[in-house]
Formats: C-alpha cells, sequence, structure tokens
C-alpha cells in the first residue's frame, strides 16, 4: 500500500507542476489488492479544497438579490435507486415575477473521498441543471454552480390559483457509500433580482460582454411563457425525470397539447452519457473480429459503433433538429487527477443543447396531442436524456395559426472505414449534413416567417496500436446555425451560432510490474463558440472559448473504476 500511495503522491505533484511525463517506478512489491482508493499522503487531509468548473467565471449581478429562497439542504449518502428528493415552494410574494435575473446556487461538499456521481435538477418536472460531483481524493472537498435560469422563469411564477398550487423542485444524486465513505452535502439556493442588472465587467475594455454560457442562454432574451416537460414523470417518485436511454430505436415520447396560441417553439436537451458510453468519442468501429479487450483506461466498449453520436428531438416520429454532443468529460474519467480542482469543461454545469422548432408550430396547433420524442444516435447503454419544450404565447390572441413550408432533412451521411486486426487497427468516421426548415406563424405579432439551415460537420479517428497498449483518438465536430426572422418580406432577426469542440487523447500503457498498468495519458479539447443575434436596432454578440492542455500518468485505475455503478 505505502508504494502505491507514494506513486499517486508523486503523479499528483507531477501534474500540479505540469511537468511532461516521467515514470517512476518504485523497486518495492506493489499491494496485491487495492479494496479502496489510496489517499494522497500530502497533507490536505481535513483541508478544505474547492473545486471549480473553468467553463466560464460566474458572473453574477454585483448588487444584492432582490430575494433569497434557500430550498433544499440534504445530504446524500446511498441515494442510488433511490426516489428524487423534492421539495415543494412559492416564490417570495415581495418579489413578484417577472425578474430581471434568477440565479441558482448549488453548493456542494464531500466529507470523504468518492466517485464522481451525476446529478439533476428538475421544476415541476423540467430539467433546469445537469452537474456531476467531483471524484474527491480527500475530505473536505467543496463546490459551487452558479447557474443563470431566468430563462425558466415560467416555472418559478407562482401557478395561477393562488395558494395550494405549489412549485415543486426535485433532485437527485446518484451516490452510494458503501464502497467510499463520501457523502455529499448539497445546498441549493434561488436568488432573485429586480431592476437594472449591474455585472461585473469581465475584461477591461472588452467590447462585448459574456452573460452566461452561450449554449444555455438560449437563442431569445425573453424567457418562454410556458415549458412543458419532455421528460420521464412517471419516474417521480422512482427512477427520477430523465429518461435512461439504452437504443436508437425506441425513443421515449411524451404526449403534448401545444396551446392554440403559441408562436414560436425550443426544445431544450440535457443528456449525459455513461456505462459503454462513457467513452462514445473513443469507441472504435468495427464490424467483426474479436470482442476487444479492455485497454487503456476503460476505453474500449462491447460494441464497436464507432465514435459518433448525435442527440435528436423528433416531432410525431419525425426529425425535428439535432445536435452533435460536447463530449462532457466526468471527473473520474480518462485521469481523475486531470480533473482536481479544476474540473473538465461543462462538468459542472453541462450544456443543454437548443432546438429551434418555430417552423414546426403551425403543425402543432391543430388541437390534438403530438408526440415528442428524444434519442441518441448509434447510442449504448446509457445515456440520462430530458427536455423542454419552450413555448411562447401571445396573450393578444386565442387561436393562431401557421404552416412548415419547407423540410428538408437529408440523412446524415457518414462514411465509415474500418481496418482491424486483432487489437490494432483504426477506424475513422466522416460525415456532414446541412438541413432546413421553415414555416410562418401568423399572430398579433404579425405573420412571422422563420427559416432555419443547420450545417454539421463531423470526424472522428481512432487508432489502436502495440497490441491496444496504445491508443488515440481525435474528433473534429463543427456546426453552424442561421436563423432568419421575416415579416412582411423584411428581416426583422437573425441568429448565427457557431460551435467547435475538438478533442484529441492519446493513451499509452504500460506494465508498471506485479500486475500494475501505468498509463500515460495526453488529452486536449475544447469548445469554441460564437453567438451573434441582431433584431431590430440591437445587436449582441457573445463568444467563448475554451481549451484544456492535459498530460499526466496514472497508476492501474482499477480501484476507481469498478466500484459501484454511475
Ligand atoms: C479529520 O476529520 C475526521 C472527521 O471529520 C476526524 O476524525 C479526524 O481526526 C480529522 N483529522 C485531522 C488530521 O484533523
Ligand atoms: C448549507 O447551508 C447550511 C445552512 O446555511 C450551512 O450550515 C452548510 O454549511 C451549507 N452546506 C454547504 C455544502 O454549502
Ligand atoms: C412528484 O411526486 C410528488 C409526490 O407524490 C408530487 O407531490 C408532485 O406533484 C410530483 N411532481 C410532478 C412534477 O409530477
Ligand atoms: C452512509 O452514510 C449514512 C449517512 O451519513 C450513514 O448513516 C451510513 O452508515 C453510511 N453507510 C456506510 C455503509 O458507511
Ligand atoms: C430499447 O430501449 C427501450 C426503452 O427506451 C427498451 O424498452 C427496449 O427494451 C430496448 N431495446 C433493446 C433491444 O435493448
Ligand atoms: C404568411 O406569409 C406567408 C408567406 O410569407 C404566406 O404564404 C401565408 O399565406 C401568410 N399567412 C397569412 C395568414 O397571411
Amino acid at each position: 500500500m505505502h508504494c502505491f500511495t507514494n506513486h499517486l503522491h508523486l503523479l499528483l505533484l507531477l501534474l500540479l507542476l505540469q511537468l511532461k511525463n516521467t515514470c517512476v517506478i518504485s523497486d518495492e512489491p506493489p499491494a496485491e489488492s487495492l479494496p479502496l482508493p489510496p489517499q494522497p499522503s500530502i497533507p490536505v487531509q481535513n483541508a478544505s479544497i474547492e473545486y471549480m468548473d473553468p467553463t466560464l467565471p460566474p458572473l453574477l449581478p454585483t448588487q444584492n438579490p432582490k430575494c433569497s429562497l434557500h430550498l433544499l439542504q440534504e445530504d446524500f449518502a446511498d441515494t442510488i435507486g433511490a426516489p428524487p428528493t423534492y421539495v415543494t415552494f412559492s416564490p417570495p410574494p415581495d418579489c413578484p415575477a417577472p425578474w430581471s435575473r434568477v440565479i441558482l446556487e448549488f453548493s456542494g461538499v464531500a466529507s470523504d473521498i468518492q466517485q464522481d456521481r451525476i446529478a439533476a435538477i428538475w421544476l415541476d418536472g423540467s430539467e433546469i441543471l445537469r452537474t456531476s460531483t467531483p471524484m474527491p481524493m480527500s475530505p473536505g472537498v467543496f463546490w459551487h454552480v452558479h447557474k443563470d435560469i431566468t430563462r425558466y422563469s415560467a416555472l418559478l411564477r407562482q401557478p395561477p390559483g393562488g395558494t395550494g398550487t405549489e412549485n415543486i423542485l426535485s433532485m437527485m444524486l446518484e451516490n452510494s457509500n458503501t464502497t467510499l465513505p463520501g457523502v455529499y452535502s448539497i445546498n441549493v439556493t434561488l436568488h432573485f433580482y429586480r431592476g437594472v442588472i449591474h455585472e461585473e465587467e469581465l475584461v477591461e475594455n472588452e467590447p462585448f460582454k459574456l452573460s452566461a454560457h452561450p449554449t444555455s442562454k438560449g437563442l431569445y432574451k425573453k424567457p418562454a411563457d410556458k415549458i412543458i416537460p419532455i421528460s420521464n414523470i412517471a419516474g417521480n417518485g422512482s427512477t427520477g425525470f430523465w429518461f435512461q436511454l439504452t437504443n436508437e430505436t425506441e425513443p421515449p415520447t411524451v404526449t403534448v397539447m401545444v396551446p392554440n396560441n403559441a408562436y414560436r417553439a425550443v426544445i431544450e436537451i440535457y443528456v449525459s452519457h455513461h456505462g459503454n458510453d462513457e467513452y462514445w468519442y473513443a469507441n472504435p468501429l468495427r464490424s467483426n473480429g474479436p470482442e476487444l479487450q479492455e485497454v487503456g483506461i476503460g476505453l474500449v466498449a462491447p460494441q464497436a459503433n464507432g465514435g459518433f453520436r448525435q442527440v435528436v428531438a423528433l416531432i410525431d416520429g419525425r426529425y425535428a433538429g439535432g445536435a452533435i454532443p460536447f463530449p462532457v468529460i466526468q471527473p473520474g474519467s480518462v485521469n481523475p487527477f486531470f480533473w482536481a480542482p479544476v474540473s473538465a469543461i461543462g462538468a459542472y454545469d453541462y450544456p443543454s443543447y437548443d432546438l429551434d422548432i418555430t417552423p414546426f408550430v403551425g403543425t402543432l396547433l391543430d388541437g390534438q396531442p403530438h408526440e415528442f420524442g428524444l434519442t441518441v444516435k448509434d447510442c449504448q447503454p446509457y445515456w440520462l436524456i430530458s427536455g423542454n419544450l419552450h413555448l411562447w404565447l401571445d396573450a393578444w390572441s386565442d387561436e393562431v395559426e401557421g404552416k412548415l413550408v419547407r423540410y428538408k432533412v437529408p440523412t446524415l451521411r457518414l462514411s465509415r472505414q474500418a481496418d482491424w486486426k486483432e487489437m490494432e487497427g483504426k477506424s475513422e468516421m466522416e460525415g456532414g449534413a446541412i438541413i432546413r426548415f421553415s414555416g410562418w406563424v401568423s399572430s398579433s405579432l404579425g405573420n412571422v416567417s422563420t427559416s432555419i439551415r443547420h450545417k454539421v460537420k463531423f470526424k472522428s479517428h481512432v487508432e489502436m496500436q502495440d497490441k491496444g497498449a496504445t491508443k488515440q483518438v481525435e474528433i473534429e465536430s463543427k456546426a453552424r446555425i442561421n436563423i432568419r426572422i421575416e415579416r412582411d418580406d423584411m428581416v426583422v432577426g437573425r441568429v448565427l451560432v457557431d460551435t467547435e469542440a475538438p478533442l484529441q487523447m492519446e493513451i499509452i500503457s504500460s506494465n508498471g510490474g506485479g500486475g500494475t498498468r501505468f498509463h500515460k495519458t495526453k488529452l486536449t479539447h475544447g469548445l469554441a463558440e460564437l453567438m451573434s443575434v441582431t433584431g431590430g436596432k440591437t445587436a449582441t454578440l457573445s463568444s467563448i472559448s475554451d481549451r484544456q492542455d492535459l498530460r499526466g500518468v496514472v497508476v492501474d485505475a482499477r480501484w476507481y473504476r469498478c466500484l459501484g455503478q454511475r
């Protein structure tokens, strides 16, 4: 045990110093078995360490909130398979809607060492936060998530009917303290702001101000009037509001009656990937041959359907929008020392995907129920998925009309090439598509046409050499969404969202002696987004560019991988 502790200690230091890989092999025989992760012997015991998500520095109003509601204080000890925890609440009477800003504050502390765990928060069954915990390697790890949830205002307002109709906030955090002792203590607080918002200037002389993570900000400033969950309502009281997706062919669906006066709609999707798809981006493509053995750090799934996935929304079984998911790397993945104390991009605040379905609104206004489905192309067990239908309603009309005019959805063409011999070989996938929808909706706002052009490009390369001991992965993923809004043949608004998410990874495994394995791990990944919204005389531009470059060594990762399921 002692020798192992030293290794981890050294590895941690190597990482902190950002040195290149150096293998330090001790002559002492390694421990036979490792029932528990060895704790780093650096003097951090009981010291508090703050872990953080680097995606964006939290941009918070500088004034005090008008009011705050501390809604949830809960210890998550042995909660795998347990129903969601929930609280009922009403917005405070002294700060009624509308709010100029609502901020969700999520604070957590881990009592001890534990695995990373997946968690989510829902309001009346609609997801508002998907998050992972850190993977604490010592007691006292704590972290905070601040998220702008103004876009969910419709779920926070007192529902009509006065007292007795309350809002419900539910949360799941799938922890188990049977193998590792860590218990997560979580607080959830909502802060409501009214009036002008004062924000810190992030960068001096910066012409454009960041206001939130662009992907989760939504395409429109004005929050939706109604939000309908596309989630597993039957999982309330049991498995939670997310759907557990194991295959692409039988997508879960929710039947929705869209109000007759809807004039704009966006489907927002939250996903996280687990189990055999935890490393979907590193999945080789193989049609036959022997089942790959485990190599690297659990980087080979039993099925081999390649490193491409697409999150898809369906309306009445028909494609209504899709997105290539950003590969959020969970804090126990690849090399857990990479993510202590700075997590991978988005790990504590997963991006959600906004799909503007306004061109389809006309087909939804027929007073009939419609089936909204969610799926992930080529997925393997399992993905946790849930969505929200954001609807904007015309308060001046009881009925609006509309029509889907153009629907061009070519099948996403992917070229697939694979060349494998036993544990060696490579596979490539490459493809793209241009999807176009347009439709008009005539309401008291006028006859407004929305045209959407969505272009995606994707490339995946997975290669293994040295009998599987060397693994290289590279993905390129680019998307561009153009939205044009016209009224009376005049362009009144334009939205452009450009997204790029490259990832490169290399893992070289070698024998560490005495049954242990060394893994040299190298990872570069990034998220770049540019969003511009023009409407009338106003224009906003926001951009984000995150990149992480990491390299380090980890000794046989068995101890953190095989303990319980996430
Ligand atoms: C760390 O905390 C635990 C319980 O919280 C306590 O039993 C232990 O004595 C503490 N250790 C140190 C070195 O302070
Ligand atoms: C949660 O809130 C309580 C009461 O304000 C506080 O004592 C506790 O330290 C908080 N825990 C976390 C994890 O923030
Ligand atoms: C979930 O279940 C609780 C307890 O039965 C109930 O009060 C609540 O209304 C349900 N929430 C939703 C969104 O169905
Ligand atoms: C898990 O945590 C709970 C709450 O702190 C505690 O009562 C229980 O004994 C723990 N279980 C184990 C196996 O340590
Ligand atoms: C596909 O997933 C559905 C649930 O979404 C499940 O009922 C079904 O058994 C799965 N089919 C296969 C072949 O795994
Ligand atoms: C709305 O405009 C489209 C063309 O832009 C037209 O085809 C349609 O008839 C108009 N609808 C109404 C109700 O005027």
